[in-house]
């Protein structure tokens, strides 16, 4: 008979933290499943009232401690995760900028997965990359993928110093999409769309842009040119959003900027 899987502690059931519990629940294999969180969501104290998972259970060493609070919820929190941690645990931790190390002290384990999702991971159509100490075992990688699944995607392991650019394309990345939405109704507006109008319009060709990337699986280059016509209205646009100082270049400064403040917040949690 196959060994039991191990059980899990979850602290923090915010949005991340009750997707991936959802995704457990429902997926293979099934799992004792614990979560500490202070203010539980109507879903999560429904779990527990139906004896799915067990809710603020006493502190005791787990095989696995996935963190799923805010990074500078992290510091206060450490003492209480303590309780669920010992040198044996594997703890994932989904904390913006929150180093492996910094987690291994904390949490007296040198067992650490730091991994970062982004917000599509809520609706499991996520992408999470994630990080761990050279050496660590490769059962605890296959671990980490598998409790990582349910928020979509999985890539790594990858060296820590990329977590940052990790972070500025993929964590912030879904924000520079609504931008896009936003920013594209805007313009829809003042060429004289209605506004709900523009907004429809902005909303449905960034959803469906994007379904017909995943759908073909071209990449976004070859489908950009795709829709060009040499001389007509899309490269009437695309001359202006391809100069020097447009679109290219702000991306390039804005993720710039987005892995910095990840490498200085990553300092401030020290
Ligand atoms: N959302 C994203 O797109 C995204 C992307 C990449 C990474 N992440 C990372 O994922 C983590 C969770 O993000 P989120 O969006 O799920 O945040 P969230 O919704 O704020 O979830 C954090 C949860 O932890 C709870 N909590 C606070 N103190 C606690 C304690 N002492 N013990 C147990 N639980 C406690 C919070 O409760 P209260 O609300 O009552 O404080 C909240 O329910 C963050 O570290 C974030 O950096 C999120």
């Amino acid at each position: 008979m196959a060994a039991a899987p191990p059980s899990i502690v979850l602290i923090g059931a915010g949005r991340m933290g009750a997707a991936l519990a959802r995704g457990w629940l429902n997926g293979k294999p099934k799992r004792k499943i614990a979560i500490v969180e202070p203010r539980p969501s109507d879903e999560i104290s429904a779990w527990a009232e139906a004896g799915k998972i067990v809710l603020n259970p006493k502190p005791s060493p787990a095989a696995i401690v996935v963190l799923a609070v805010k990074p500078q919820q992290f510091a206060s929190i450490s003492e209480t995760a303590l309780g669920y941690t010992g040198p044996k645990t594997l703890a994932v931790s989904i904390m913006a900028g929150v180093r492996i190390a910094q987690i291994a002290r904390r949490l007296d384990t040198q067992r650490v997965i730091r991994a970062m999702p982004n917000t599509p991971g809520s609706i499991g159509q996520g992408i999470t990359v994630f990080s761990a100490p050279a050496g660590l075992a490769a059962d605890d990688l296959e671990s980490a993928r598998a409790l990582l699944a349910p928020l979509g995607d999985v890539e790594g392991p990858v060296d820590e110093t990329l977590m940052s650019a990790v972070t500025a394309l993929s964590g912030s990345g879904p924000a520079y999409l609504f931008l896009l939405a936003e920013t594209m109704a805007e313009a829809g507006e003042s060429e004289g769309l209605p506004r709900a109008l523009a907004q429809r319009l902005a909303r449905r060709t960034v959803e469906g842009a994007a379904a017909l990337m995943a759908a073909s699986g071209d990449d976004p280059e070859a489908l950009r040119r795709a829709v060009t016509s040499p001389g007509g209205t899309t490269q009437a646009a695309l001359d202006i959003l391809m100069d020097t100082g447009g679109m290219p270049r702000l991306l390039r400064d804005a993720v710039r900027a987005a892995a910095a403040r990840d490498r200085q917040l990553s300092k401030e949690a020290d």
